[in-house]
C-alpha cells in the first residue's frame, strides 16, 4: 500500500519467526525501568551475562551509553525524555525483529512513553521490569554523586527530586533491589522467561 508520503513497506523473505526458530528461543524486550541508582544497569548487565552463558542471543541498550551516541542531541526536559524513549523503542523493535532478547535500562519515567513502546510490540514481546528502590535508598547509594549535585541545585530536573517518576501500574515483574540480591533477581527473571516459554 502506498502511504501519503509515497513510502511503501517492502516485505522480506526471512522473518522474525525464521530467526527465532534458528536461534531456538523467542525474542522480546526486557524493559528495565526505575530511578537512577535503583540497579537497572547492574541487573541488565548480569542478566545478559547469564543469558549469554545459556546460549541466548542478546543485545543491551543502556541510558548513559545511548546518550553518548544515537541520542546525544537529547537532554532531560520532558519532551527530550519522550523522544529518547520513542527512539529506543523503535531500535528495540528492530532488535526483536532480528531475533534478539533485548535488554534496555532507561529510567523511562513516563507511563505513556513505556506504553507507547508496548504498543509497538506484539503480545508478550514487551516485558516491563520495575526495578524498585525508594528515592531515599537511591540517594544513599548515589553511585555517581548525582543526587548530591541535584540537592545542591547543580542539576535541574533530576528524576525523583524535582522531576517525576511514574511507577508502573501492572509490570510483568517487580524487582525490589532493597531486599533482593543481584543473583536472586537474575534467577527470578530467568524463571519468568522459562515459565512463559521464551526459551
Ligand atoms: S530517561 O529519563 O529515561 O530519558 O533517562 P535515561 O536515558 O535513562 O538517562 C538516565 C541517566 O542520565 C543521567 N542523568 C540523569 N538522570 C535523571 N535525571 C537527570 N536530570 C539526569 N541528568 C543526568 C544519570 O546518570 C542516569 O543514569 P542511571 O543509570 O539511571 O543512573
Amino acid at each position: 500500500m502506498v502511504s501519503e508520503k509515497n513510502i511503501v513497506w517492502h516485505e522480506g523473505k526471512v522473518t522474525k519467526l525464521h530467526r527465532q526458530n534458528m536461534n531456538r528461543h523467542k525474542s522480546a524486550i526486557l524493559w528495565f525501568t526505575g530511578l537512577s541508582g535503583s540497579g537497572k544497569s547492574t541487573l541488565s548487565v548480569e542478566l545478559e551475562k547469564s543469558l549469554y552463558e545459556m546460549g541466548i542471543k542478546t543485545f543491551r541498550l543502556d541510558g548513559d551509553n545511548i546518550r553518548h551516541g544515537l541520542n546525544s542531541d537529547l537532554g532531560f526536559a520532558e519532551k527530550d525524555r519522550n523522544e529518547n524513549i520513542r527512539r529506543i523503542g523503535e531500535v528495540s523493535k528492530l532488535m526483536v525483529e532480528a531475533g534478539l532478547m533485548t535488554l534496555t535500562a532507561f529510567i523511562s519515567p513516563y507511563k505513556k512513553d513505556r506504553e507507547f513502546v508496548r504498543s509497538l510490540m506484539e503480545g508478550g514481546e514487551f516485558i516491563e521490569i520495575y526495578v524498585h528502590a525508594s528515592v531515599e535508598e537511591c540517594e544513599n547509594r548515589d553511585p555517581k554523586g548525582l543526587y548530591k549535585k541535584a540537592r545542591a541545585g547543580k542539576i535541574n530536573g533530576f528524576t525523583g527530586i524535582d522531576s517525576p517518576y511514574e511507577m508502573p501500574v501492572e509490570p510483568e515483574l517487580i524487582i525490589n533491589t532493597e531486599v533482593m540480591t543481584i543473583n536472586e533477581s537474575v534467577l527470578k527473571i530467568i524463571s519468568y522467561l522459562k515459565e512463559h516459554h521464551y526459551m
